[in-house]
């Protein structure tokens, strides 16, 4: 599934149409550039999920917890450097937990990642192209 956003409003609501068919211990892997729209496209997710609080760029921590109808973790890998790091976070235990899972910078993970989604937003200007895949 490809869609074209031309504002972050537009990133907000793909996220939020992809969120509204998401399932207890569903994992998404975002792929894309710095600024590419990985947090944006969260935002619609967690609307989607209805939480409690509304995601932000994990920047100091690797992992938020926004509560929600099913509970949504949010993280932020790219300061991580090896799998030891995932286990001082006890990743395996958010992924495999009954909550979704949206994993920004997931390369270090996917080594421990079953099935997953992929949303990779390739961007020039406002202009934002999301693909979505099922892995396997
Ligand atoms: N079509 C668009 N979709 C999403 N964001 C857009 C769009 N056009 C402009 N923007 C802007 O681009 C920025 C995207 O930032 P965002 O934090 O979502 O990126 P990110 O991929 O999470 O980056 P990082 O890798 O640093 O976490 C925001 O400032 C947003 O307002
Ligand atoms: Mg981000």
């Amino acid at each position: 599934m490809e869609m074209l956003c031309k504002s972050a409003e537009d990133t907000v609501l793909s996220g939020f149409e992809f969120g509204k068919k998401l399932k207890k211990g569903d994992v998404v892997c975002l792929i894309g550039d710095l600024g590419a729209g990985k947090t944006t496209f969260t935002k619609g997710i967690a609307k989607a999920l209805n939480t409690k609080y509304e995601p932000v760029s994990p920047t100091f921590s690797i992992v938020h917890d926004y509560g929600g109808d099913i509970p949504l973790y949010h993280f932020d890998l790219y300061r991580l450097t090896n799998e030891n790091d995932l286990m001082s976070i006890d990743f395996d235990s958010y992924i495999f937990s009954d909550g979704i899972c949206v994993i920004e910078w997931p390369d270090l993970a996917l080594d421990l990642l079953e099935n997953y989604y992929t949303v990779e937003i390739k961007y020039s200007g406002n202009m934002r192209t999301i693909n979505i895949k099922e892995s396997e």
